[in-house]
């Protein structure tokens, strides 16, 4: 079974969460880690908490294999940071086409004024590599001496997994309406981050997808410049307790309640074929580490429900709590597992 994560609003609604819990609910075989170092997944596990912006949230189950496609661009010292804090060297593999960001990417984007005043970008150094990759002068993992001995042909891995009846997850970033396509343009990110996308830049078909899970947090955050209806004041938001940093850049994530009509859009772009929401307990506070649906206050499973007709989308997984485990599945009960 093929599962795709995507984020269905700006980012940050807690894509590396549900991934690492999927991963091990799933038994999965390989996880892919799609997009690029702009974007950091939490993954909180065995009391531990990790940041991660290129080793995929699958690390957690520790017999899954860990790819980064050929759609995927990273960072050599970040990659060889992040294999010493997970310690997932020996079973972490790239393709070799990934695309490598290096130091003048990141210079050229500090020096652009629009990228830093308008856009807000994360600076990262993404979008530069991004704009060579297309001119075809962006050196790839193939390229560089350090990576030689993590290279695999990750689209052979996947289709393999695939023909042999096992499970694999591919964990998009961002959210959909950062897309380059999709997105509130120019306010977007320098790819596409819908499920279509991320299927692309690994190497799988649309028929090959079984699963589309479109990720939404109780409410809505965005990161740097752009549109954000319903916006709330900072003062507001701190006192709902929305206020949270930015995991790349530490910015103040800018917050408004949950929004149905960007939902529904998400939904329809990326053809989810279930739905999470994470963070539902900062909502209900009762919710806190709540595993089953029985067990979640009335009030909470009304709100669910309220949204899960007006997407006419199963909502299958609710985030509890920021531990991989602290989730409700409901994949069982609503006919998604055997
Ligand atoms: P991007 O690819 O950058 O968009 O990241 P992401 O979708 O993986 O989300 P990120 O980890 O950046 O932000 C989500 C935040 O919410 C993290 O701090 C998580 O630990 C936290 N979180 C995720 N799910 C839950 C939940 O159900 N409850 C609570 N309380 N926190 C959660
Ligand atoms: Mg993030």
């Amino acid at each position: 079974m093929l599962t795709v994560v995507v984020g269905g609003f700006f980012g940050d609604e807690g894509k590396g969460k549900v991934v690492s819990y999927l991963s091990i609910a799933d038994g999965v075989a390989a996880g892919i880690r799609c997009g690029s170092v702009n974007a950091g997944h939490t993954v909180v596990h065995g009391g531990r908490v990790w940041k991660l912006r290129v080793v995929p949230s699958a690390f957690v189950r520790k017999e899954a294999k860990l790819l980064i496609p050929p759609g995927a661009l990273i960072r050599t010292d970040v990659l060889l940071r992040e294999l010493r804090e997970t310690g997932v060297a020996g079973r972490l593999f790239i393709d070799p086409q990934a695309g490598v960001i290096e130091g003048k990417h990141v210079e050229a984007e500090r020096a652009s004024e629009h990228l830093k005043g308008k856009v807000g970008s994360t600076l990262q150094g993404v979008g530069a590599a991004a704009s060579d990759r297309v001119l075809r002068r962006l050196r790839l993992a193939r390229d560089f001496e350090e990576l030689k001995g993590m290279l695999t042909d990750v689209p052979g891995e996947v289709h393999a997994a695939l023909r042999a009846g096992l499970n694999v997850i591919i964990e998009g970033t961002q959210g959909t309406f950062l897309s380059l396509y999709h997105g509130t343009y120019p306010y977007v990110t320098s790819r596409d981050t819908t499920a279509s996308a991320f299927a692309s830049e690994v190497g799988v078909g649309p028929k090959d997808v079984d699963e589309v899970v479109v990720v939404f947090k109780a409410y809505v955050t965005r990161v740097g410049g752009g549109p954000l209806a319903g916006e709330l004041p900072e003062d507001e938001v701190l006192r709902r307790g929305w206020v949270e940093r930015a995991t790349v850049t530490g910015r103040v994530r800018r917050a408004a309640p949950f929004n149905i009509e960007l939902a529904r859009r998400a939904v329809m772009i990326n053809s989810a074929t279930q739905v999470a929401i994470t963070k539902v307990d900062t909502l209900f506070p009762e919710a806190s580490g709540v595993r089953e649906w029985g067990k979640l206050p009335k009030e909470a499973r009304e709100w669910v429900e309220r949204i899960e007709d007006a997407l006419n989308t199963p909502i299958t997984l609710i985030g509890t709590g920021p531990e991989a485990e602290s989730i409700i599945d409901r994949r069982r009960e609503l006919g998604f597992l055997k």
